[in-house]
């Protein structure tokens, strides 16, 4: 899987990128995170990037010109694969979303600032749009961090276990049930006997009625969305 992230702050992701299962990630050659700052095809004299809106008002608007030359210089006219740019104006991100974009070998991630852009972007560059919540944040980086980690922990091989993303909460459709691990006991608060069982059967009977249970709880609307039966393993 690749990443193109086109930023005007693409060094802000670094960190993260070089962190745990990321960097290890892309070390193996399983994900690769181009970062390209949108200034660097900025041609006017002082580079650039925002101006204020036509019509008037507050802030400032990401000029079109760069952020064409720069998408159309690393992905080509027309880009080669979808061009999301992370606003909360776009479609809510969530595992199913997570899920679709990693059937794609290669994704540009078009972080947002200030304002935001000039919708001739919108109109003529990006093929989707994406929100990760209902906030605001100072700009887009965040937001595609968030998009590169739930998506690359999707590609084969990024997680150790072959099945580690499968159970994960949303990916059934219900939030996970609970896990404990040693010790058995701890402060007097004991692990559940059926844990303890080695009944494999009774165990992933009790999984699925916790995940029920947990769901019913606290997110009652995934109940709604998904009517579709999860076993664990
Ligand atoms: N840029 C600013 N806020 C955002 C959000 N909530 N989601 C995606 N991109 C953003």
């Amino acid at each position: 899987m690749r990443f193109d992230v086109f930023s005007l702050f693409p060094e802000s992701l670094l960190p993260y990128l070089k962190s745990s299962i990321l960097k290890r990630a892309a070390q193996q050659g399983l994900i690769e995170v181009r970062l390209h700052n949108i200034r660097h095809w900025a041609t006017n004299r002082h580079r650039m990037t925002d101006d204020v809106p036509y019509g008037g008002g507050s802030g400032m608007v990401m000029k079109p010109e760069p952020i064409f030359a720069a998408v159309e210089g690393v992905l080509g006219t027309p880009p080669n694969g979808p061009v999301i740019l992370m606003t909360p104006q776009g479609r809510p991100f969530t595992q199913r979303v997570a899920a679709e974009l990693a059937q794609h070998p290669r994704l540009a991630l078009l972080c947002g600032h200030y304002e935001g852009v000039d919708e001739r972007v919108r109109a003529h560059l990006v093929t989707d749009e994406i929100s990760i919540g209902d906030y605001v944040l100072t700009g887009g980086e965040l937001a595609a961090l968030v998009v590169i980690d739930a998506v690359s922990r999707l590609t084969p091989g990024v997680l150790g276990a072959e099945d580690g993303a499968q159970n994960d909460s949303h990916a059934t459709g219900l939030l996970e049930y609970p896990h404990y691990t040693r010790p058995a006991e701890f402060r007097s608060w004991r692990v559940p006997d059926v844990l303890l069982s080695g009944n494999h059967a009774r165990i992933a009977h009790w999984r699925q009625e916790q995940a029920l249970k947990r769901t019913r709880e606290r997110r009652p609307d995934l109940l709604d969305e998904s009517q579709q039966q999860t076993t664990y393993k």
